[in-house]
């Protein structure tokens, strides 16, 4: 859905809100953005703008990717966390969107519900950005996506299997995969699959359910997983570490998929818990350039969102 304000500003709250066309063009602005960054190269079109980051979970890609990105383009950024703001004194979101938006320009939000970041969203004069919710993490996926572009090319017609938590990574890749047109094929254990009316898909098309996670990985161009226990579900760590037990990426696994498949995290991850230290300090991984990634194509969506389509 893309949220549009009475004065068109657009946000970025889940993976629908931008169109097919417009991720070609993100893709395209990180390729540059990244280039630039390599060379060295003065790049600052946001001088003057603010972004304010606001944290009600812990991070640390998103914290430096944002806040280091943010510098780049020549802009600057305000931090606030839970804890040392009125948001942990029980301030209405809406009032702290009334008022963060009159003094920023753009918005970066980690929290829990998305009824709060939509919330949020609706009262801020300001493009809001979803830094990760219970129920999705648009700009992981953004970064995924564009990593898996520069290994490999096009995504669309290929497979991603997903192995683990039915939870907002694996909400986030279902999203993808019907807006570019790829399949996802899914293994969680049983009570932890995904919801399709969460996951806000318009239907089963673009993805296919596995029992056995070695069977999703058959024939897969990408293996993909993330914690068993995600932000804010601490409590039943105990219970999940049981339940995932046979859900743990490992090289029979990436043996399964194509002899070129990639292995992706969005991290921070659990060696001998949902990955092998094998597969993901090995060849096919490569989540260094996926979490480096982070940072160029969340600068290409800033950009995007502050000054719209740029063909610098
Ligand atoms: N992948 C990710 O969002 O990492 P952080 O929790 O460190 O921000
Ligand atoms: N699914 C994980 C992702 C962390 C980046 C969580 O929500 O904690």
């Amino acid at each position: 859905m893309i949220t549009q304000q009475p004065n068109n500003i657009r946000h970025y709250l889940q993976f629908t809100d931008l169109s097919a066309d417009e991720y070609a063009h993100l893709f395209v602005r990180a390729t540059d953005i990244k280039r630039k960054f390599k060379a060295y190269e003065k790049y600052h079109p946001l001088a003057d703008r603010t972004l304010a980051m606001i944290f009600e979970k812990a991070s640390t890609r998103t914290r430096v990717s944002f806040e280091a990105g943010m510098y780049q383009l020549g802009g600057s950024v305000v931090h606030l966390t839970t804890g040392d703001s009125q948001l942990g004194r029980s301030e209405p979101i809406e009032d702290s969107a009334r008022v963060i938006s009159r003094m920023t320009d753009l918005v970066m939000i980690r929290t829990y519900g998305q009824d709060k970041i939509e919330r949020f969203a609706s009262h801020s004069r300001v493009p809001v950005i979803n830094g990760l919710t219970n129920e999705f993490h648009p700009c992981q996926i953004l970064a995924d996506i564009f990593t898996y572009i520069e290994h490999r090319g096009d995504i669309r017609g290929k497979t991603v299997a997903w192995v683990g938590d039915g939870n907002n990574m694996a909400n986030t890749w279902l999203q993808a995969a019907e807006l570019l047109g790829f399949k996802v094929h899914l293994s969680t254990p049983s009570g932890y699959e995904v919801d399709q009316a969460v996951a806000g898909l318009r239907s089963a098309d673009s993805y296919k359910i596995f029992k056995d996670p070695e069977d999703a990985c058959r024939g897969a161009d990408l293996v993909t997983t993330d914690v068993w226990t995600s932000m804010g579900y601490e409590a039943e760590n105990e219970a999940r570490k049981k339940a995932f037990a046979d859900w743990c990426v490992d090289e029979a696994m990436m043996q399964a998929a194509k002899p070129d498949a990639l292995f992706m995290h969005c991290l921070p991850a659990h060696r001998g818990e949902e990955v092998s230290a094998d597969v993901i300090d090995g060849p096919q991984s490569v989540v260094w350039d996926e979490a480096e990634n982070r940072m160029h194509v969340q600068k290409a969506l800033m950009e995007f969102l502050l000054l719209g389509r740029v063909n610098a």
